[in-house]
């Protein structure tokens, strides 16, 4: 008998706790967490070492071709990424990497590029996966959707303690600026902007800890899978 595969889709805006709380939920139910945002981000620095412009969809495009960009599971069941066989999971977390993916990321042909890899994924495995057309585009049918927020300055600051934690000499400012760029970066762009998917639950961790913003979200899982499965 062919197996039952679950997804949860989770999207949302930038330092929502969109990675943390969905890792925290795969686990919790054994599905496998997909996290998206570091395919954009390996894109992103194939973009910068090759060094397109910021904007140069052509030469994107161009670079795309030849781009074998790839995950694969650590083993602690980390997600890792992989870019021509590189392993590059530590290289992509920086403030400019950010800047990069968010670039690449508004270009149709890298999000052409990257969906039916990430369907794929969906069909092989139950999935919590997550990005910021997870619930619209990439799995629209999937069986949970969650839009996860919280109010931009809380969301700086949570960004804020881990690039710090990470050894990276950013301001509180200048995390909060970036934020408030990429956000209106995600949500203008004409490809896949960043929205609510028809049927999503809005979960708002602004004012929960991360405990309580997991634990809200599980509930939200049990509730779905209780309905579906
Ligand atoms: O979640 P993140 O910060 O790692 O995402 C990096 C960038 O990629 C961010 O600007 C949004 C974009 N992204 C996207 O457009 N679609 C996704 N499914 C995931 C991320």
């Amino acid at each position: 008998m062919e197996e039952t595969h679950y997804s949860v889709a989770i999207d949302g805006p930038s330092g929502a706790g969109k990675s943390t709380i969905a890792r925290a939920v795969a686990e919790r139910f054994g599905f496998r967490y997909v996290d998206t945002g570091a395919i954009y981000r390996t894109v992103g620095l194939a973009a910068k070492r090759v060094g397109c412009a910021m904007g140069d969809e052509a030469a994107v495009k161009a670079l795309l071709s030849g781009l074998d960009v790839n995950i694969g599971y650590g083993v602690k069941g980390e997600q890792r990424e992989y870019l021509n066989g590189e392993d590059v999971t530590e290289l992509i977390r920086t403030p400019e990497i950010s800047k990069r993916a968010s670039d690449v990321s508004a270009m149709p042909c890298v999000r052409a590029f990257l969906l039916e890899m990430q369907r794929s994924l969906g069909r092989r495995m139950s999935v919590v996966m997550d990005g910021r057309d997870i619930g619209t585009v990439v799995l629209p049918d999937a069986n949970i959707k969650i839009f996860l927020t919280a109010n931009v300055e809380r969301r700086a600051e949570r960004r804020y303690r881990e690039l710090r934690e990470a050894g990276l000499p950013v301001s509180l400012e200048e995390v909060l600026r970036d934020i408030e760029a990429r956000d209106e970066h995600d949500t203008k762009r004409a490809a896949a902007p960043l929205s609510v998917a028809p049927g999503a639950i809005v979960v708002d961790t602004s004012d929960l800890t991360l405990a309580e913003s997991i634990e809200a979200v599980c509930g939200v899982v049990s509730a779905g899978l209780g309905a579906k499965a």
